[in-house]
């Protein structure tokens, strides 16, 4: 895992926005699986600045919740248009959002697994990570080996989505998510964090062990994670200094 510490909120999606051009100008039909939430926001608004042309890339997202159309203002559907599709140069043909309006939505789940492999799988993977250490809906006890299917949403996320859909009453209990297995099998994954609500996790999941109770710490498996986070999302972790030191004396290709 690689972590590199930035300033600012602003740093840490500047960092990962130059990523993903870089990765888009060496590879045009990049696969790119989307995150939602708070945290990407900033890093969407860099990419639609950046005018890249993104027609022959691939879109693919992580989760949504179960019962809403992708015209619903509180879909991640409707979300990653508002914030990114709708700005950039791309062929909807090539969007793969999930929708939490199948019918069947178990083979619905299989079949989007289906299409990420047939396409080649996912070349960069954007995360956030929960509070409770959720990556897309895998919530805490979620297999590790686990693949696209239908998750029952965690209470204390029930709470924190209340407020976009005015009482928790009103919540859906159901996600269809990506798995941790699926996410796991992304060529590069970054993950985004900022913020003191965020430091505790972030310190379990680099520097605690591997647990299903933590779903993010199975990125430790993983052989390429840049984390990009910010210096009060860092602040707990116990090897701060490590990190740094080793980001500021990166091995750069051709040096
Ligand atoms: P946030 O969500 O970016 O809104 O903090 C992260 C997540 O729950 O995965």
């Amino acid at each position: 895992m690689e972590v590199i510490i930035k300033a600012n909120y602003e740093e840490v999606c500047r960092e990962a926005a130059q990523m993903v051009t870089a990765a888009l100008r060496k590879k045009p039909a990049l696969v790119l699986g989307l995150a939602t939430g708070k945290t990407p926001r900033e890093l969407y608004r860099r990419l639609v600045e950046s005018q890249e042309d993104f027609q022959n890339a691939m879109f693919f997202n992580l989760d949504e919740f179960v019962g809403l159309p992708p015209r619903d203002p509180r879909s991640f559907h409707h979300y990653l248009q508002e914030h990114l599709m709708d700005h950039i140069r791309h062929d909807p043909r090539k969007v793969f959002f999930l929708r939490g309006d199948e019918r069947d939505m178990e083979r619905y789940a299989s079949e989007y697994e289906e299409k990420i492999q047939d396409v080649g799988g996912i070349d960069i993977q954007i995360l956030g990570i929960g509070r409770n250490g959720h990556i897309a809906f895998n919530e805490p006890g979620s297999s590790l080996g686990s693949r696209t299917r239908i998750k029952t949403l965690d209470a204390k996320t029930i709470v924190e989505y209340a407020g976009i859909f005015h009482s928790p009453d009103e919540v859906p209990r159901f996600s269809i998510t990506l798995g941790i297995g699926t996410v796991m099998a992304a060529r590069r994954i970054i993950l985004l964090a900022a913020g003191p609500e965020k430091a505790e996790i972030i310190h379990r999941m680099v520097e605690g062990p591997i647990t299903a109770e933590v779903p993010g710490s199975a990125l430790q498996l993983h052989p390429l994670v840049h984390l990009v986070i910010d210096e009060d999302a860092a602040a707990k972790l116990a090897r701060r200094d490590y990190w740094k030191w080793v980001y500021s004396n990166k091995w750069r290709v051709g040096q």
